[in-house]
């Protein structure tokens, strides 16, 4: 087994009641990567995700972490253990401040999240401006960078995004961007995320998984992770 990876899902399976939606997803993620999972609407991918961090039981197959096996951890273990969770659809306290929901954020992350609120402010310094702001009151990209950097002050190792770029203006994603490629380089983060967004997917991923109906059926790696290839599997 190769020493860099730090994730890998075999043969999972999941759903919602009695139907299965994820059925047999196989992954593999080594430290650093920054690596999409692509697909049309309703393939399974925000389940993928749910199922990964743990807020959706595994039915079958197993998950592993860092070379521990997860597959029973419930989703705050997880966290401790070094999952950082950004939802689709962002998921800020929308009548506290960006202060008090950083706040939280330090308060999942426990004694590893001290030093870090600084840190937040300085790859977003938008936030720092409106830290006395209500959160809910703000755009929908300020509230995005909120919910990454309150993860972010819990210092995860493995940093997981739902469509990052939905709902923000187009300026703020290109900001997103750059800081979740400054995570990576700087702090050694491992990111994976969700997308729809061609320009995003361009921008930061070195490799994409491919969803369709509950599985990864391919993956792009390098030279082929091209404009035309992520958008022939989008089917835009
Ligand atoms: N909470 C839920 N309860 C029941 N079915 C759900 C729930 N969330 C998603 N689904 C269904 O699971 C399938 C996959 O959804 P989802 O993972 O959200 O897809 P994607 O993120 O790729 O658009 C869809 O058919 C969706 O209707
Ligand atoms: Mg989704």
């Amino acid at each position: 087994m190769s020493t860099d990876r730090i994730l890998e899902l075999s043969e999972l399976w999941a759903g919602y009641g009695a139907t299965p939606i994820l059925q047999g997803v196989n992954m593999t993620i080594s430290r650093g990567e920054i690596v999409g999972v692509i697909g049309r609407n309703g393939v399974g991918k925000s389940t993928l995700m749910r199922c990964l961090i743990g807020l959706l039981e595994t039915w079958r197959g197993t998950i592993t972490f860092m070379d521990q096996d997860i597959t029973l951890l419930p989703a705050d273990a997880r966290a401790r253990a070094g999952f950082g969770y950004i939802p689709q659809g962002r998921d800020v306290f929308p009548q506290m401040s960006v202060e008090e929901n950083l706040q939280v954020g330090e308060l999942i992350g426990g004694p590893k999240a001290k030093k870090l609120p600084e840190l937040v402010y300085e790859y977003f310094p938008r936030l720092k401006e409106r830290r006395r702001q209500i959160a809910g009151t703000m755009s929908g990209g300020e509230q995005q960078q909120l919910a990454i950097g309150r993860a972010l002050i819990g210092n995860p190792t493995l940093m997981i995004l739902d469509e990052p770029s939905e709902g923000v203006q187009p300026s703020i994603v290109q900001h997103i961007c750059e800081a979740l490629k400054s995570f990576r380089t700087e702090l050694g983060t491992t990111i994976v995320f969700v997308e729809q967004n061609l320009d995003t997917i361009m921008a930061i991923a070195e490799r994409c998984y491919i969803m369709e109906k509950g599985k990864i059926t391919r993956s792009l790696t390098g030279e082929d992770v091209t404009a035309d290839n992520v958008r022939a599997q989008l089917l835009l």
